[in-house]
This record gives C-alpha cells, structure tokens and sequence, in this order.
C-alpha cells in the first residue's frame, strides 16, 4: 500500500530496461560471516534488490560476475585492492567496482561490521535512485560519532510535541512482545546512520528508571543492536528520591553517588551495551542539582561517574530558563554554562540547541557554539515541527539545518562554522555528537505528513555529514520516497527547500520569533501579555509599541549580543550589518526604519506576511502539477496539508497584521490584502 509506511525504502520494481541492468550487478552476495550486523546488512541487500529488480540475489561463498562483496579489512578478498580504508573509523566504508578473482564485482569493504552495514545501505540508496556510474567509486565515514534520535515519549505513549500518533514505544506489551515496527525503525535510521536512540521524554519520569522499565528497555536494546543502534534514557535528576527513597538527590552526598552507580550497574546488566543518560535539570520546572546549591557541572558529573566504568555517556542539555532571568531568556544557557567550562567528565557532552530560545522558525545560532573549548557541545535540532506548523506544514527543514551548521562563530577566527564545533575541529572534542527531537509516531507514515518524513531523513544525512547540502538530501529523499524521474525530483526539491522559509515568512518575519499561541504553539498570537511569566508572552519577544518593533538585544537593550565572539557581536550590534532575516531579534526599530530594499520597515514587514502566503500557494500549484507522478493516497494526503496549511498562513498574516497595525496604526501596502 502508498500509506507512507516503507518510509524512503520502498524498494519499488524497477522499469523493466533497468531492472535487468540493476540485477546483473547484484546477482549474489558474499559475506565474511553470519554476525547480526551482518545479518542486517545482507537481509537489506536482499530484501532492497528483490524488491527493485524481482529476483533475491542468491547467497554466495565465492565472487562471481555481477556479485556484491562485503568485506572487513585484513580480509583475503581485498588482497591487491589498494583500498583507502585508513581514517574510515568503525563506522565508515568504501564502495567499489572491483575485479576480485578475475571477475567484476560491487566491493563493500569496511573496518568494522558496522561500517558494511552503512555501505549496504549506500548502496541501495544509489540503486533507488538510478544513480550507479559504471565504476563506483565511493568513500564515506561519519564525521560525527553520537548521532541520536531523542524521542519525547511518556511512559503512557503520549508525546510530548509529537505530532504523528502515540509513542511507537508499547510499553504495555514489552518485553514480551517486539513488534516487526521496531525493526522496520532500526531500519530506517540505520539507513541514515542514526547509532543512538533515547527512548523516554526529557521531561523523565522516574519510573523509567525502575526495574520493569529496564526489562523493556532491554528488550528494545537487542532489536536495535543488529542495526548499530544503542539505547539511551533521560534521567530524572530526583530519581535517588522518588525511587531509591533517599532523602535527597544532591550529587555531592555520597549515598546519592551510590545509588546512581547501583543504577547503572543494573542497567548495564541488563543491556551491556547501554549507551547513558541524557538529562534535562533545574529547567521548566525540573529536578537539579541547582535544588541543593550546586553546579550543572556537579550534576553531570554524578551521572557519569555511575556510567564511566561501563563506558556510557551523559547528554546534559543546556536547554535552561528560570524565572531569575527576565531580562532576557536568551541568556541564560550561556550565562549557566560558560563559566562551568572545563569542569565536566570527560564522559560528558553538553548538549545545546539550535539556537537559544527554542526551536523557533529561525534563530541566529546559538551563542554557546564556539564558546566551550574545553567542554564537548552536542547540537540538538527539532525534527517534530512544534513551532512550524506541526504535522500540517509542508516545511523541508534542510535549509534550517544547513543554516546552522554553516553560521560562522567566529571563535578563533574565520570558517570557525557550528558544523566544525560540533564535529571536534574548532576545539578538540573527545567526544561529537546531534541530537535530533523525533517525529515519530505510531502514524502509519510514522510522521504525520509523507514530507514529515523527509526530516527524519535530513537530520539522519546531517548528522552523518554536517557539511551536506540541503538540496542535495531532499533530491535523494524525493527519489527514494517517490520516484527518480527528474520530472518529478527537480520541482519538487525546489519546493521543498523554499518550503521552510515560507513558515518564516507566515509566521515571524525579519526575526521575530516565539508568537505562536500559549502552550500548544499553533497559530498566532502576538497580542498574548497576561501570562504569569514575562517570557511566556508573545509582547515579551515582540516588544512591540507605537514607536516600533524589535528585541533590543544590543548593549543598550539586554546586550546579549556581547555572548558572541567579538566580530559576531559587532554585526550583530549593528541593524545596519544584522540581515534583514534576523534584524527584529537584535534591534527594535521605529515602524519607518529604512530597510535595504528602501521600503520602511512596516511595508517590508507586512509584504512578508504575504509572501509566505504567495509561497504556500505557489506550492500547492507545484504540488499538483506533479499529481502524475504519485500515487493517489500519498497525492491527496499532501494536497490536502497544503490546502489547510494555505488556511493557516492566511491566518497567520491576518491575525499578526491586525495586531501591529494597532500599533503602528499605518495602511498596509500595496499586495497586502486587508484582514478579512
Ligand atoms: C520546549 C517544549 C517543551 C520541551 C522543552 C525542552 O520548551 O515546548 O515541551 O519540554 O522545549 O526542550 O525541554
């Protein structure tokens, strides 16, 4: 069925001239053994090729024509190959036309297992997308060791910000029952190079910690393993309390030390190969170290005392903000975090967001990124599109990602890029990592929207390589998810990679940001200013006026520009040098500031309202000019998101003009329709 379900591996027949050419390039299969990474890899290549050319390649001991060999280094079969295989890691391969015993064959050759599964799945990702030059010639390895999906599921299967259906996690039946959804997951992130999963909520439950849990957390371990996937929890900062029935949870008492160790060690007996802790305290009301006086360092660091002998990690996020810090919310992570610089484990990774306010349409990235030389920094991204629409916007979050990952901090000195923080160049990090906040569900889609699926896809290829392009991600996914045919992949790229600035442009234009509606974080709301905390209110981001509009973050406003590298800072500081992208989030300005396109503020403010509008219905032209090339179910399902996300960004506009023109009590321009 076209229900979304196969994901991009959908392995379709390929058109009969193809097809024979697909199989004489994979008639057999050798592999150096039957280990369950090896097991995964062959059944894939199997499974992929019978699907894509109608005959299963057959199991071999020996290369014959047209055969795909699998093989780690020091093998016999790679004598004489000359294959570059230092630097690859475990993790990484090379593919090859070859010639091995005097026939031609598809060489897969790794230095470790999981390195042949990776190259499996690049090889069919070439095969789906018809893109196999007659001598293969590729190498790849990840630049990024932690490449972790974080999945904000509750113990009773809602999820938090999830937008796809209930957890896929049925804790109810496990351990007893592991579904074939669990596999066909591990699948999928496997084909993305996704190696971690953290199962529960960062908003931890402590039973999550206890022994029931720990079975199913278990049993889901040994699903994943075959696909090079560890297991990773969220700890809840007060779990020595509310499950050890200790009197306290502060990290520096030593029965609190005990019971985390006592954790881990029934943990790790229960999945040896359990990847750690990811923890979010003293944030939005969670459990901290802060509750006793003491340092995230020193909560961070209880953590990874208990799981360092078993060689586990802890994520400690950076994702802080309390009621002590009005004048700014922007500030706080790195006014939290940058003095702790160089006092966390060596087992730790700090794990910051995007930017520093929250998963916003966009934001400048986030000032910690370059800051911490002597603390690894992990990047967490949002792939569930809690303030971009949710399951209902077609928003390709590519560009989002490849614009953080290519903003310059600065740090050292020019190129120092968040994609080179991140992956240890800037300063040397003992450990790298990304994190991204899964849009999985129990959809059939698994997603919500068949292009929710292509963020998944994005963040996995980014994790991979943050140095990727965009563009040439969705061009893969749209072919893998629909169909190679350039009549179909080059327009409906190209309305994907402008889909995400369109929301930007509905939503929170020239850099205003957080106006969605309270709580749920739909629709808009900028006129919201009751709330009992300054910073839970559109006006507090806005701080819109008579006289104009804009966060003054500069030096004469909250001056957090000054967290910046100093070259940063002094772009930032200055509207005239601030992209007209991220101008409203550094400066306010009167509603007549002369723009660069020479049009006053208000004007250009309110034709981006309509353009994002224009876009959604540019897209849906696009969309259904493509109606020929997808099938019918997955073909309607889109045209009627992009239908009610047209409703919405019309509404977006309206509602958010309606509003400013109150306060700027100026016409709007010409192309602007006035609010219904
Ligand atoms: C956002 C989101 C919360 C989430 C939090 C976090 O604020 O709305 O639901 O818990 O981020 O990242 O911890």
């Amino acid at each position: 069925a076209d229900d979304g379900y196969d994901l991009w591996l959908r392995y379709t027949l390929a058109p009969a001239p193809q097809r024979a050419a697909l199989h004489a390039r994979a008639t057999s299969i050798v592999a150096p053994g039957r280990s369950p990474l090896l097991a995964s890899a062959v059944g894939e290549l199997r499974r992929g090729f019978a699907g894509m050319t109608g005959v299963a390649p057959v199991m071999a001991d020996r290369p014959a024509a047209g055969a795909i060999v699998l093989a780690v280094a020091g093998s016999r079969l790679l004598d004489g190959q000359a294959l570059p295989l230092e630097g690859l890691g475990r993790e990484g391969y090379v593919i090859r036309s070859a010639t091995i015993a005097g026939v031609p064959v598809t060489l897969i050759a790794a230095n470790g297992e999981a390195g042949l599964l990776y190259g499996s799945f690049a090889l069919l990702r070439r095969a789906q997308m018809a893109d196999w030059p007659a001598r293969l010639d590729e190498r790849s390895a990840p630049k990024v060791q932690l490449r972790v999906l974080n999945h904000w599921d509750n113990l009773d299967r809602t999820v938090e910000r999830g937008y796809a259906g209930q957890s896929i996690w049925d804790w109810w039946s496990l351990p007893d029952w592991k579904g074939p959804r669990y596999t066909d997951y591990a699948r999928a992130n496997a084909s993305l190079g996704i190696n971690g999963a953290v199962l529960n909520n960062v908003n931890a439950r402590p039973e999550s910690l206890t022994a029931p849990f720990i079975a199913k957390a278990a049993a889901l371990a040994d699903v994943m393993r075959p696909w090079g996937i560890k297991i990773y929890l969220s700890a809840r900062f007060s779990a020595p309390i509310e499950i050890g029935k200790l009197n306290t949870a502060d990290p520096l008492d030593p029965a609190v030390q005990a019971w985390w160790r006592a954790k881990a060690d029934e943990i790790y007996k229960a999945i040896p190969d359990f990847g750690g802790f990811l923890v979010k305290a003293n944030s939005e009301g969670q459990p901290g170290p802060q509750d006793y006086h003491r340092t995230h360092a020193d909560g961070a660091n209880v953590l990874a005392q208990a799981v360092r002998r078993h060689g586990g990690i802890v994520m400690y996020r950076a994702f802080v903000y309390s009621e002590a810090n009005p004048d700014d919310r922007a500030k706080q992570a790195y006014a939290d975090f940058k003095p702790l610089d160089g006092r966390f484990d060596d087992n730790v990774i700090v794990q910051v967001k995007n930017g520093a306010i929250d998963f916003q349409p966009r934001e400048p990235f986030h000032p910690l990124f370059g800051a911490m030389p002597r603390t690894p920094l992990m990047l967490e991204f949002q792939i569930t599109k809690e303030y971009l629409g949710q399951n209902f916007s077609l928003a390709y979050l590519g560009p989002l990602f490849e614009e953080v990952l290519r903003a310059d901090t600065m740090a050292h000195g020019r190129g120092d890029t968040v994609s080179r923080v991140v992956q240890g160049k800037v300063d040397p990090y003992r450990i790298t990592g990304i994190a991204g906040v899964a849009n999985i569900g129990v959809d059939r889609d698994w997603s919500g929207s068949t292009f929710n699926q292509a963020n998944w896809y994005a963040f996995g290829r980014f994790a991979w390589d943050p140095d990727a392009s965009s563009a040439a991600i969705a061009r893969e996914w749209a072919a893998m998810t629909f169909t190679p045919d350039p009549r179909f992949v080059t327009p409906a790229v190209a309305m994907m990679q402008r889909s995400r600035e369109a929301v930007v442009d509905y939503m929170t234009p020239l850099g205003l940001h957080h106006q969605m509606a309270t709580g749920y974080h739909y629709g808009p709301a900028p006129w919201v200013h009751a709330l009992a905390r300054p910073e839970w209110n559109p006006v507090y981001y806005a701080r819109a006026d008579a006289s104009g509009i804009g966060f003054n973050r500069t030096a004469s406003g909250s001056n957090a520009v000054a967290q910046y590298a100093p070259p940063v800072a002094a772009f930032y500081a200055d509207p005239k040098t601030t992209p007209d992208e991220e101008l409203l989030w550094f400066h306010h300005l009167p509603w007549d500031y002369r723009m660069r396109s020479g049009r006053i503020l208000w004007d250009e403010l309110a034709l981006r309202y309509q353009h994002g509008v224009a876009e959604v219905a540019a897209m849906r032209r696009q969309w259904a000019a493509l109606r020929p090339y997808v099938d019918e179910e997955r073909f309607a399902k889109t045209a009627a998101f992009l239908t009610r996300e047209q409703h919405d960004a019309e509404w977006w506009r309206d509602a958010s003009l309606a509003y400013w023109s109150s306060l700027s009590r100026r016409p709007l321009p010409a192309g602007v329709p006035a609010p219904a």
